[in-house]
C-alpha cells in the first residue's frame, strides 16, 4: 500500500498533507525517515511512526460525522445528498465499502458513525444489546409531567409499545419550559422519537443525536464535518458491541 494512502486511511493526514509531513521528515518507516509519500509499505508488517507516534493499521474504518440537516443516511440516493457524499473520494474508495451505522432522519442532525465493519454495526444496532443513544430535541408544545411519564414508560407508535426510556426537560429559558430536552433510548424504530411525540399529540421541531453508546459527538466537529475515530473510541465501541480485542 502507498504510504500516503496508509496515512489517510488511518486518519493521520490527507494524502496531500501526508506528502508535506514526509518531506519534512515527520514519518519514519522501520526507523528510517520516509523519502517519498508514494513509497510502498506493508501495513501489517512495517512499523510506521507519524510525528513520533506509532500508527496502528486497522482492517476496518470508523468515522464520526456530524450529520447536517437535509442529508440522508444512505450510501446512495438518486435525488438526495447522502452522508457518504460528504466524504472525499479517497475515503469512499475504501473497500469493503463504507455505510452509515443505523439511520437518522433527513432533518435529524448530529452523531453518525460510518464504518465498513458489518458485524460490529449489526451488533450495535441489535435491540438485544441495549446500546443507548441520546438525542437533544425540541417540540412544538410544552411537555407536561404526564407526557414525560408516558414517554418514559412507553407509548404506542402504530401498534408497537416503545421500551422504557429516559427523558429530561432542559429549558433554555423560562418561557421555553417543557419545549426542549434530552431523550435516551436503546432501541431505534423508524422515526421513533417523532412518532413518540406524535403519540402525545406533539411535534418534533428539532432533533440532534449527541451520543451513541460510549461515544459523544465531538464538539469540534461542525455540521457536515467528520473525523476518524480514535483508538480508544474504537475499543469502546467494540466493547459496547460485545467484541473484545
Ligand atoms: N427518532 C426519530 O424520529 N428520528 C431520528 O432520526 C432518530 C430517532
Amino acid at each position: 500500500m502507498r504510504l500516503d494512502k496508509f496515512l489517510s486511511l488511518t486518519g493521520k493526514a490527507s494524502r496531500s498533507d501526508a506528502g508535506k509531513v514526509v518531506r519534512g521528515g515527520g514519518v519514519l518507516v522501520n526507523g528510517a525517515p520516509a523519502q517519498k509519500a508514494d513509497m510502498n509499505i506493508d501495513p501489517d508488517g512495517d512499523e510506521i511512526i507519524f510525528r513520533g507516534e506509532l500508527v496502528i493499521y486497522r482492517k476496518f474504518t470508523y468515522i464520526m460525522m456530524h450529520k447536517p440537516d437535509g442529508v440522508v443516511s444512505a450510501t446512495e440516493d438518486d435525488r438526495e445528498e447522502t452522508v457518504l457524499d460528504l466524504l472525499p473520494e479517497e475515503i469512499t474508495r475504501i473497500r469493503p465499502a463504507l455505510f452509515p451505522c443505523g439511520r437518522l432522519d433527513k432533518h435529524t442532525t448530529g452523531l453518525m458513525i460510518i464504518t465498513n465493519n458489518g458485524q460490529l454495526s449489526h451488533r450495535l444496532l441489535s435491540p438485544t444489546r441495549h446500546v443507548d443513544k441520546t438525542y437533544e430535541f425540541s417540540v412544538k408544545f410544552p411537555l407536561s409531567d404526564e407526557d414525560v411519564t408516558a414517554l418514559e414508560s412507553g407509548v404506542d407508535i402504530g401498534g408497537y409499545i416503545t421500551a422504557p426510556c429516559k427523558l429530561i426537560l432542559e429549558p433554555p429559558n423560562p418561557d421555553e419550559r417543557g419545549r426542549a430536552g434530552k431523550i435516551t433510548l436503546h432501541e431505534g424504530k423508524y422515526h421513533q422519537i417523532k412518532l413518540m411525540m406524535e403519540a402525545q399529540h406533539n411535534q418534533i421541531t428539532s432533533l440532534k443525536r449527541v451520543t451513541f453508546g460510549p461515544l459523544a459527538l465531538d464538539p469540534a466537529l461542525r455540521a457536515g464535518e467528520w473525523r476518524m475515530l480514535t483508538e480508544d473510541e474504537i475499543k469502546a465501541l467494540e466493547k459496547a458491541g460485545g467484541i473484545s480485542g
